[in-house]
């Protein structure tokens, strides 16, 4: 891993042997973008270098790598006339100024070759527009047309050109909007925003995987709630996680009241941030109600009920994922296991603890256990301080808990001390049924603490029960 202060000799360097390529090919070039845009926010986050000349990038490209000791071979992309380098850990990657336009039914323009000016006009937004020289005569000089610089100081995304063009012509760039707004804590001006409304409609032409790698870069940010209101305010969470606007809003029959489950939701994803970095327990905290809106009832007798939305949620889950073309493996299967005992461990804090039920949870959870208490406690979201204190008090008790009965019992990952093969030796079986009721005896009378978790005891319960099945011992 490089740390930042090496990180970023080596951008210097960079744009050392930029400039002087740049020099000797007498070529007018410009860095542009994120690059430029995260040097004046003084984040040295950018990997990714953008550099565009006016006329062709390529040969420059080739230049640059020749210059860059270790550098791999230049990719071209012929089509769209760019080029990259990879260097360390750095892309720098090679583009020609263009004029572009967009074709209604596609994100893929056609280009053709432009100015610098072109190249500024078409970008997303004033603060992706900045450019900073490469060219001896003004190396350094920032060319800021849209008072790009002004925006970032202000805290402001804007388009160059008219909003409601921009974002037609790339629909992306209405997620890009709201996930820098969310990621820098901007605020998206009025009438971008207008016409980020008005232009909804249009992600049904974007890919699935772009949206969701936008989606994936709010739920990073340190608030995701943030993102996630103005994606839901400006109409388009509703065509994304039409799930998520379902939890919306509170009903009232016969004075009994439910919580609104999609402000909860956003606030549990808040909490969550604070204990986890990890992109996919906090897709799970985003989830793990989104079975309360079709299995919610009332009933005069015990108000409102969501029975059974835990394991409903964890198949929505499926059908989300599927939907989104999110992976369908055991990332999915995390986030499935997590909603469907997201109620779980609640249950263990509210009642008196037994052992038992703590080591059915333990033995249950496996892997998630400690991911699944996160996601709990970030699911306390009272607004009672007496009752807010009491639940993490006895979550801590629960994690206490866990910890002597996993100690004493070790279950988690819970290897039967009778294997089948034994069983079936013992009595002389053939693969049968009798062997899993002999197994499954074992481990209920293991996880309800009937015996401990050691060979003699479940040997002995093996003989015990066979017995009771009728089995005869082989003698051996
Ligand atoms: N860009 C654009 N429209 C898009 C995507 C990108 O105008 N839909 C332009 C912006 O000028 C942007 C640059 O291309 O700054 C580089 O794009 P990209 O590497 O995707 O984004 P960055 O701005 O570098 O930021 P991040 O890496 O955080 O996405």
């Amino acid at each position: 891993m490089l740390n930042k202060d090496f990180h970023t000799v080596l951008k210097k360097e960079v744009f050392q042997t930029l400039a002087r390529c740049v020099d000797s090919l007498s070529l007018e070039s410009y860095l542009v973008g994120g690059v430029v845009r995260d040097h004046l926010l003084d984040k040295e986050k950018a990997k990714d270098i953008d550099i565009i000349t006016v006329g062709s990038g390529i040969e420059l490209a080739k230049t640059v790598q020749k210059e860059l000791p270790g550098a791999q071979a230049v990719q071209v992309f012929k089509s769209y006339g760019t080029a990259m380098v990879q260097w360390r850990d750095l892309s720098l990657e090679f583009v020609s100024a263009r004029k572009e336009s967009y074709s209604r039914d596609s994100r893929n323009p056609q280009v053709t070759m432009g100015s610098l000016e072109d190249d500024q006009n078409r970008r997303d937004f004033t603060i992706n527009a900045l450019a900073v020289s490469l060219n001896a005569k003004d190396k350094g000089t920032l060319l800021d047309p849209f008072n790009g610089l002004e925006d970032l100081q202000n805290g402001i995304i804007r388009t160059p050109l008219e909003p409601g063009v921009t974002y037609s012509d790339d629909p992306l760039r209405m997620f890009r909007a709201i996930r820098f707004a969310a990621q820098l804590n901007f605020k998206i001006e009025d009438k971008s925003l207008k016409a980020i409304r008005g232009n909804a409609h249009r992600i049904a032409i974007m890919s699935k995987e772009r949206i969701v790698e936008e989606l994936h870069k709010i739920m990073l940010t340190p608030e995701p709630s943030h993102g996630f209101l103005m994606l839901e305010q400006n109409g388009l969470l509703e065509r994304i996680l039409p799930e998520l606007i379902q939890l919306k809003g509170i009903e009232e029959i016969e004075g009994q009241r439910h919580k609104d489950n999609f402000y909860h939701t956003l606030e549990v994803v808040d909490n969550i941030c604070k204990d986890t970095q990890d992109l996919w327990l906090r897709w799970a905290a985003l989830l793990h109600d989104i079975g309360k809106a079709p299995t919610k009832k009332f009933n005069s007798k015990i108000g409102w009920t969501f029975h059974g939305h835990e394991f409903v949620g964890s198949k929505m889950v499926y059908k989300l994922f599927k939907r989104l073309k999110m992976p369908l493996n055991e990332k999915m299967k995390y986030v499935q296991k997590l909603v469907i005992m997201s109620s779980r461990p609640i249950i263990i804090a509210e009642e008196i603890v037994t052992d038992a039920a703590v080591r059915r949870l333990v033995f249950d959870a496996g892997e998630i256990l400690e991911d699944l208490i996160t996601l709990c406690e970030a699911d306390i979201t009272t607004k009672n301080p007496a009752r807010f204190k009491r639940y993490h008090n006895n979550f801590k008790l629960v994690r206490e808990k866990i910890k002597e009965v996993e100690e004493r019992d070790r279950v988690r990952n819970f290897q039967p001390p009778v294997t089948g093969e034994m069983i079936m030796n013992h009595f002389n079986l053939r693969p049968c049924k009798e062997i899993g009721l002999i197994k499954e005896a074992i481990k209920e009378a293991i996880l309800e603490g009937e015996i401990p978790n050691e060979y003699e005891a479940a040997f002995a319960l093996m003989i015990k029960k066979g017995i009771d099945i009728g089995l005869e011992a082989h003698g051996k």
